[in-house]
Formats: structure tokens, C-alpha cells, sequence
């Protein structure tokens, strides 16, 4: 069967017009020139499936999607608090190359506008680095995300530092408030390496996958930065990714995101996919024009704005039924399902307090609990051991240990239900 994906992903490209407004980044020769024809998407599973239309092998340079992954390795390599003293995460609502430091701090606003980005740089590998050493950091850790060598596009690298005037001065205004320290200009030049290593869409839809997946790759299953790292990274996406055009983004098309003046577009639907767009030419903010057209149009057709979430809470319980067993002993067996946060906990133990056929046994039957997270295995631990406090007798049916290590008091585990069926 060829599958409707791929269908559907060539429809969304034949759907977005045939005009192609905007313009290529004039800032930087080499991509003032850049073929403006280009067209393409892909899609990222976090089960490892890539699906794509158009042109998803056709190498470009990743710039401003680089920021993202540098501050991930700048979190995973000297944690939050140590990140946060010098780079904040408040959307500033200026162009991304503005010449803007928080007042009072002279920290930069955020990691995603240059100053944020170009003090991340800085922060890779520590003090004693140099540009090149900062540099094979963050190529390194991109290749690790993309899941093969990633490299740099010289040309592109020579045409960005030869007319970085703009990056020279805020990289000369950080260092003159000892926001960075060393030499500004090897800031500038490791950090326009960094923009400029190639990608295709291919690469960033794995990338994408990565963060939408919590750090770990889905086809390897290595995990690349911690999740804690991830979840920082995807807010501030979320918040500051579009720049000054961060809450428009937000409010219609709604999943974290992250362009790059090259044309491309990074998404990432945590817990669903990672998407990648490229068409080079470019609106006022720097975001590709064609690409926000299409991922307008999937965030639409697919349900995947943020604030759109599901409502697992009503669905979590897929069965609560009382079994009679021999000498009319009572056994309650309660059957979860899907994803279980804290809102479908919260109507498990609901569930689990009223008893109304007086059954002496509860079976926590949860075969079928796909994803508990933290808090919603501890409050059905909890539940279990507050159920054994009132006397009742307490099985988890856990073949899959989702409860492991939780304390619910003297439950037995189980792994089938044989010995609780009537016959
Ligand atoms: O710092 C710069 O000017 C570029 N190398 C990267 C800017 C960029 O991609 C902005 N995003 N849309």
C-alpha cells in the first residue's frame, strides 16, 4: 500500500499557491543567490518513519536552526542555573540581530536572537575553548541529533563572517559587558560556522524527531541530551523561536518552532513528530514565507497546534468490572489505558475510592498504560497502598513493571489475571 502520507505531503505542497513572495537573506551573498524554486517538507515520526515531498536531499545552511541545539548542548554541558545567568528566556519582540541586552543584567533576552545565541556559543566547551574546538561541539552534537556527519558549507561561511558587521558588534557589545570574555571575533567566527553547517530536510526532520521524542533518537533509541534539557529548549522555542513574530506563530500554527534565513523551518510536536520545511525566500522577520504557509496548513489539517491537546482524563479507565470467584469472593478489576498524567490519575483514584459492590480485592489491571508519567505513577501507587490501609487486598497487574520502584505498600504483581478469573 502506498501510504496517504506521502500523498497527503505532495498535496500540501501543490496547495500553497503558485506565487512565491518574499525574499532571499540579502545580508549574506551567498544566499541572496540562492535558487528561490525550492520546495519542500518532511515529517518525523518518534518511532523512526520519515515521510517527505519535494526537495528533502537538497543541502542548505542551517543558521539560525543551529541555536536551538547549541543552547541544548550549552544546558546539557553546564546546567540551567549556570546557562540562565547569562542568557534569559523572555521573547524580546525585536528582529533577531537586534543590538538589545536585558536592562540592568546585560544579559541577552533569550538564546534564539543573536546575542542569546552568540553568548550559547560562547558557553560550549568552556572558557579555554577556542573557535574551532566551540565549533566541533556543536557540529559534533548536531551530527549526533541529525544521525550522520554533519559539515560546513564554506563558501556560505566565508560570505557570512566577510559581512558580519552586525554579529561583530553585538558580539563587541557582550564582551564589553563582560557577557562574553575572550576574543569577540572568534565568538563571531565559530558561531557563523556554526550557521552555516549543511543540512537537508531529511536531517532536520530527524533532528526535530529528537526533540519531539524528549532527546533520544527514535531510530537508535541513544539518547542525546537529557529531557530536562529538551522541555527548556522546547519553550523557548515556543516562546522566542519566531522572534518578533513568536505570538502570531503562536496563536495560529501553535507547536514549537525554530527558521533559519536559508529558508528552512524546524518543528517539534513533543511526544509526536518533528517537521522540517525549506523554501529560501523570506518575510520581514526572517521566517520563510512558504514554509510557514505550510506548516500552517498541517497544523490545521493534522490537530497539531500545542493548546489543542487531547483529553485522555475520560478515556483512562477502559473498564472497571467486579468478578464473583468460588465462595463469593469479590474481585474488582480496574483496567487503564493509554497516557496517564496527572489528570487521568487524578479520576483513577476517583474511580479506586468508591466501592460499591464491596469487593475484597482490586485488581489494577494496567497492561494497557502505554505512558504513565511521574506524578500519575506515584498517585497510583499511592492509591494501592491507601486501598491496602482500608483493608482491601491489592493486586497490580503490571507484566511491564510500569509501577516499579513505586511504593505501593504489600500489592502482589501479577502478570495475567488466571488466578482471578472465575473459571
Ligand atoms: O546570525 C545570523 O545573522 C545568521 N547566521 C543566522 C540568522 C538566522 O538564521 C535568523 N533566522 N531566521
Amino acid at each position: 500500500m502506498r501510504l496517504p502520507i506521502v500523498d497527503y505531503l505532495d498535496e500540501v505542497l501543490a496547495g500553497i499557491g503558485t506565487d512565491n513572495p518574499g525574499a532571499t537573506a540579502d545580508y549574506i551573498p551567498e544566499l541572496a543567490d540562492a535558487d528561490p524554486s525550492f520546495l519542500g517538507v518532511c515529517v518525523a515520526t518518534i518511532d523512526g518513519t520519515i515521510y517527505g515531498a519535494g526537495d528533502i536531499d537538497v543541502p542548505f545552511s542551517i543558521q539560525s536552526i543551529s541555536k536551538p541545539f547549541a543552547y541544548a548542548l550549552a544546558l546539557a554541558e553546564h546546567g540551567l542555573e549556570h546557562v540562565l545567568e547569562r542568557v534569559g528566556v523572555e521573547p524580546s519582540g525585536e528582529a533577531f540581530n537586534e543590538l538589545s541586552l536585558e536592562e540592568g543584567s546585560g544579559r541577552p533576552l533569550n538564546p534564539m536572537i543573536n546575542a542569546g545565541a552568540l553568548t550559547t556559543h560562547a558557553l560550549l566547551g568552556g572558557p579555554q575553548a577556542d573557535a574551532n574546538e566551540r565549533f566541533e561541539i556543536v557540529r559534533r552534537g548536531m551530527s549526533a541529533f541529525a544521525g550522520r556527519e554533519l559539515d560546513v558549507d564554506e563558501n556560505v561561511y566565508k560570505s557570512e563572517r566577510e559581512t558580519a558587521y552586525r554579529n561583530t558588534a553585538i558580539a563587541n557589545m557582550l564582551r564589553s559587558y563582560g557577557t562574553i570574555t575572550g576574543d569577540p571575533n572568534g565568538v563571531v567566527d565559530g558561531y557563523t560556522r556554526q550557521c552555516s553547517v549543511l543540512v537537508t530536510l531529511r536531517d532536520l526532520a530527524h533532528m526535530a524527531a529528537t526533540l519531539a521524542n524528549a532527546g533520544r533518537r527514535p531510530d537508535t533509541g541513544e539518547q542525546i541530551v537529557p529531557r530536562s534539557v529538551v522541555r527548556q529548549v522546547l519553550s523557548v522555542m515556543m516562546t522566542c523561536g519566531m522572534y518578533d513574530a513568536a505570538g502570531d506563530w503562536m496563536s495560529t500554527i501553535g507547536f514549537p518552532a525554530k527558521s533559519g534565513v536559508a529558508g528552512g523551518i524546524l518543528g517539534a510536536l513533543p511526544g509526536q513528530v518533528g517537521i522540517a520545511t525549506f523554501s529560501p525566500r523570506l518575510d520581514q522577520h526572517g521566517n520563510s514565507v512558504r514554509g510557514i504557509r505550510i506548516c500552517d496548513r498541517m497544523s490545521k489539517d493534522m490537530g497539531m497546534h500545542i493548546m489543542e491537546g487531547a483529553e485522555p482524563a475520560r478515556s483512562v479507565i477502559r473498564r472497571d468490572r467486579v468478578l464473583t470467584l468460588p465462595g463469593n469472593h469479590r474481585v474488582r478489576v480496574c483496567s487503564l489505558q493509554g497516557t496517564i498524567g496527572f489528570s487521568g490519575a487524578e479520576r483513577v483514584l476517583r474511580t479506586l475510592a468508591e466501592n460499591p459492590d464491596n469487593a475484597g480485592r482490586v485488581v489494577i489491571d494496567l497492561r494497557r498504560a502505554y505512558a504513565v508519567n511521574d506524578v500519575a505513577r506515584r498517585m497510583i501507587a499511592e492509591a494501592a497502598r491507601r486501598l491496602q490501609l482500608d483493608g482491601l487486598s491489592v493486586s497490580l497487574l503490571d507484566p511491564d513493571r510500569v509501577l516499579a520502584d513505586s511504593d505501593a505498600g504489600e500489592a502482589e504483581v501479577i502478570s495475567s489475571l488466571d488466578k482471578y478469573r472465575p473459571y
